[in-house]
């Protein structure tokens, strides 16, 4: 599936017990990246890891949606990444524009994630001010786990009531907006401490802005699209948060896969 994926650079800042750097192939392999791609062991409050693709020219979205500038690598990386994951959090207009279904999960990866006391397949957790989506659309009716809704205290209370009814799991975190603490708060209240972001811009902007975020996964697909689509994370405010490399991957397609990790909190 996957060729000659070569690190370039690898810092062992938050993730001491990572393998040591080797250019071999077999770095390649799934049970490499989930060493690369670990969660630091022990942390003060939930750690929030984004993960996005972009082109090279910066399009996050190719006609509206992302699949155009997936790659091998990409998927093998998205995958690892869901399978280590406690919830995988997304913004409702991403669930929308993608039709995303619950996560899916190979025998394999469930066999370890039971093995380290997690269940089978990680929940989708939809940030939703408006619970604006639709209880017959595959959030709801493809999964094999109840998604979970974080919406606002003046979302529509019919809408919540559906999606209540369609199976979701409610949880109301702020008026008007979620912040990026109250996200956090929400999703640890419910034992939730790994978590995968996928976006999209808006969700991502906002937790930039609030300073929510400690990680991104950044994927460049080996393509120029041109276009009217929009960067990775897009805010009204703006921060500046300083980050590390924690690596940086290639594929012989020219895939680059890059692993940043904020700095430690005072
Ligand atoms: N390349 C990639 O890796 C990637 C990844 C993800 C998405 N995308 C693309 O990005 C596009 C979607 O962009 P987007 O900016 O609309 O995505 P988004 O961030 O997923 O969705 C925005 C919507 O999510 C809700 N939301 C986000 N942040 C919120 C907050 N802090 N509080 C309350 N609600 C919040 C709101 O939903 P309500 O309107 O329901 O209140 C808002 O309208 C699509 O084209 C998708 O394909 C690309």
């Amino acid at each position: 599936m996957i060729t000659n994926m070569h690190r370039v650079h690898i810092a062992t800042f938050f993730t001491p017990d990572s393998p040591p750097a080797r250019e071999e192939s077999s770095e390649s392999t799934a049970n490499a990246l989930r060493d690369l791609y670990a969660y630091p062991r022990e942390t003060l409050r939930p750690w929030v890891r984004v993960n996005f693709v972009s082109s090279i020219d910066g399009a996050v979205s190719v006609d509206g949606v992302s699949g155009a500038l997936g790659t091998p690598a990409d998927r093998l990386v998205f995958e690892t990444l869901r399978e280590l994951a406690d919830v995988v959090l997304v913004g409702a207009g991403t669930v929308r524009a993608e039709n995303y279904g619950g996560a899916r999960v190979g025998a394999e990866g469930r066999r370890r994630r039971v093995a380290s006391g997690m269940p089978e397949v990680p929940p989708i957790a939809v940030v939703s001010a408006r619970a604006h989506l639709d209880p017959h659309s595959r959030l709801f009716t493809d999964t094999e786990v109840a998604p979970i809704v974080v919406t606002c205290t003046d979302a529509d209370p019919a809408r919540v009531r559906a999606l209540a009814d369609a199976g979701a799991r409610i949880v109301t975190a702020g008026e008007g907006q979620v912040t990026g603490d109250g996200l956090i708060a929400a999703l640890e209240d419910l034992g939730l401490r790994r978590v995968l972001c996928e976006g999209g811009p808006s969700l991502f902007g906002q937790l930039t802005a609030d300073d929510a975020v400690d990680e991104v996964c950044l994927t460049t697909a080996p393509v120029l699209v041109g276009g009217t689509a929009g960067r990775v994370a897009t805010s009204p405010g703006t921060r500046v948060t300083a980050m590390t490399p924690a690596h940086i991957l290639t594929d012989t397609d020219g895939t680059v896969l890059t692993r940043w990790v904020r700095l430690p909190r005072p």
